[in-house]
């Protein structure tokens, strides 16, 4: 153990002793570097983050995504506490719920209403649960290696998963309609949804944009069935388009589901759809103890007024673009075929000659010791606190974690 996470790993200790496995879910060690990174966070601000150990590190991961003005945004935080010092949790939903729905019916073209909850899990199920009333049918496809949450139609685990609960899932691979034809043929008139995100990123392996009319075969395949097509924009949402990843990709979804970055970290989901979904909708339960709280809302609301006043989404592709750049070059000059996939403002280094995950391992290992914290099998997220400044020193880093793994080789 690297003794720069001393207290993570002590914490860890205590933590297995009074928590399931630790750390759970995507947060275990096990899916980032045991005992070379830090396990546990203690304060965040503007592009940086500190850990239990007092170690500072340069922000790639944003909280996987929430992040997108830049940590503890001070309007963001300015807003909250105004609408806490109201109080948070009444009888009622508040008049912001009613502002954010206006806002987003505005703002996203196939938005004729919308809906909150607090995850994303929540919201792709109760989209799937909204198709399959809307079409009165019960299969679903989803895309192979694709995470849509933890429930039980798509988790990626099987413990505690019924056979039954996933019975109606149906899968195919990224980039290949003629596999939605043919389990359209298999099952014709069975399949209520598809579900897909904008591109595909999965994790442990690059990202892969859609091809040349992908989309418009997807599309088209869906409207001769009948069958809804749902778009999972909960990861990109927002940090690629304001209107929503769909315009970006040119996608013409029924419904939407976004959770992550509208509301700057602050727990929040979304579901938003087309008029003729609504009657599925308002027959489809949903509801939550917590989903109606006006701070969330309210954090969303200055989150996406700052995201249309400023150029911050131009700003996070410049600045990917510039990081994605740096990194080919210097993982060139070090004698690695690397390539960074995604958009520009989530990009994911893979080394392209790296079966077993070492080089990337390493590399990230190499570069969260400097102080720069990169994810070895998840994609990275630039937010709009990210400056140039920091790119350099990124660039720095990495430029010395690549000859780290050279050197280590
Ligand atoms: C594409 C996508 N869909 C759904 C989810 C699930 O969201 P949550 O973890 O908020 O339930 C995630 C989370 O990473 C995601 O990236």
């Amino acid at each position: 153990m690297n003794e720069r996470y001393r207290k993570s790993v002590d914490l860890f200790v205590r933590a297995a002793r009074v928590i399931p496995e630790g750390i759970y879910g995507h947060k275990n060690p096990g899916f980032l570097l045991p005992g070379e990174s830090p396990y546990y966070a203690a304060r965040a601000s503007g592009s940086r983050y500190w850990d239990v150990d007092g170690n500072e590190y340069l922000d790639f991961l944003c909280g996987y995504g929430p992040v997108i003005l830049g940590h503890n945004h001070p309007q963001v935080e300015e807003a909250v506490r105004r609408q806490m010092d109201k109080g948070i949790a009444f009888n009622h939903p508040g008049e912001p719920m009613v502002e954010l729905a206006e806002r987003l019916v505005g703002l996203i073209s196939v938005a004729d209403w919308a809906l909150f909850a607090k995850n994303g899990s929540d919201v792709t199920t109760w989209a799937i649960r909204v198709a399959r009333e809307h079409t009165g049918r019960k299969k679903v496809v989803m895309v192979r290696g694709t995470y849509h949450g933890a429930h039980a139609w798509c988790s990626a685990y099987p413990a505690g998963v019924l056979p039954e609960e996933r019975a109606n899932v149906l899968k195919m691979d990224w980039n290949h309609p003629e596999q939605l034809e043919r389990l359209v043929e298999e099952h014709r008139g069975e399949i209520a949804a598809v579900i897909m995100t904008p591109y595909h990123h999965p994790t442990y392996a690059a990202q892969v944009m859609p091809a040349e009319g992908y989309w418009d075969s997807i599309r088209r395949i869906c409207d001769r069935e009948g069958i809804v097509l749902i778009l999972d924009d909960i990861r990109a949402g927002f940090r690629l388009d304001v209107h929503g990843s769909h315009e970006v990709f040119g996608i013409e979804p029924d419904l939407v589901c976004y959770a992550k970055s509208i509301g700057n970290g602050h727990p929040i989901a979304v579901a938003v759809g087309r008029e003729e979904f609504r009657e599925a909708a308002e027959a489809v339960f949903i509801s939550g103890t917590f989903w109606f709280s006006s701070v969330e809302m309210v954090a969303a609301l200055t989150t996406l007024r700052i995201l249309e006043e400023t150029d911050a989404i131009a700003e996070m592709a410049r600045l990917g673009r510039r990081l994605k750049e740096g990194l080919e070059e210097l993982g060139a000059a070090h004698g690695f075929r690397v390539t960074v996939s995604g958009p520009p403002a989530l990009p994911y280094l893979t080394f392209d000659d790296d079966p077993d995950l070492y080089h990337m391992q390493a590399f990230c290992r190499e570069a969260i010791a400097r102080g720069v914290f990169f994810h070895p099998h998840h994609n990275w997220f630039i937010c709009a606190a990210h400056t140039d400044a920091d790119i350099d020193r990124a660039l720095e880093v990495a430029d010395a974690a690549f000859a780290a793994v050279r050197e280590g080789e």
